[in-house]
């Protein structure tokens, strides 16, 4: 996808109808190395906690294990007029050993509250929940507004103070119907 198709992207106030949930997979390196590099410096700040500049590496990182039953990353892709954008993206993780999903998440700055975080943390407990896991776990800054809110609207509760000033939060999961 060219920069200048990028540079296109279109006001967001009617995109509601036109945003897809979906599963991220080898061929979305290259689009989704350019999300990140297009992110503002602070929303990128907050979803890596820190500074990061490679981002076609994270980009690898993030649809390297897709094949992993128990890794996924979902991408947010706005689409119009037969493009696709990605304007959105969930890594979803599983700790065996914690026995709780840990997962980042970030939305393009000029899509931020319009609902687009919530409706991928929604498919991601969905998903997640068909895998069989039972909990939800993360950790974000305390001055994190934006994620300890989205966090709050999703049902998670806090479950602790970290160290470097961060917090804890936590989900139990609804069993699926269909859950195996
Ligand atoms: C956190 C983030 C993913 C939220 O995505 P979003 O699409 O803007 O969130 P939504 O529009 O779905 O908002 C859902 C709820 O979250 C809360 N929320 C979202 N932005 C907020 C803000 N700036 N301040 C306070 N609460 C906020 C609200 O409760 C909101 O519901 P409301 O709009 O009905 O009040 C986005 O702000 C972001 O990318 N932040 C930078 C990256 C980051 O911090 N990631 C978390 C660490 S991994």
């Amino acid at each position: 996808m060219s920069q200048l198709l990028l540079d296109a992207v279109v006001e967001p106030t009617e995109a509601k109808d036109t945003i897809c949930i979906r599963a991220a997979d080898a061929s979305d390196v290259e689009s989704l190395s350019i999300y990140f590099t297009r992110l503002s410096t602070t929303t990128r700040n907050k979803r890596f906690m820190g500074a990061r500049a490679d981002f076609a590496v994270v980009a690898a990182e993030c649809v390297a294990k897709v094949s992993h039953p128990d890794h996924f990353t979902l991408l947010a892709e706005f689409r119009q007029e037969g493009r696709s954008t990605i304007i959105g993206e969930t890594r979803y993780a599983y700790d065996a050993i914690a026995r709780h999903g840990d997962f980042a998440i970030s939305v393009a700055d000029i899509f931020q509250r319009k609902g687009v975080g919530l409706q991928m943390m929604t498919a991601m407990e969905k998903h997640a929940s068909h895998l069989g896991h039972e909990m939800i776990a993360a950790e974000t800054a305390r001055a994190n507004a934006e994620m300890r809110g989205l966090a709050k609207k999703a049902g998670f509760e806090v479950t602790g103070l970290g160290g470097w000033q961060s917090v804890h939060f936590a989900k139990r999961l609804s069993r699926q119907p269909d859950a195996q």
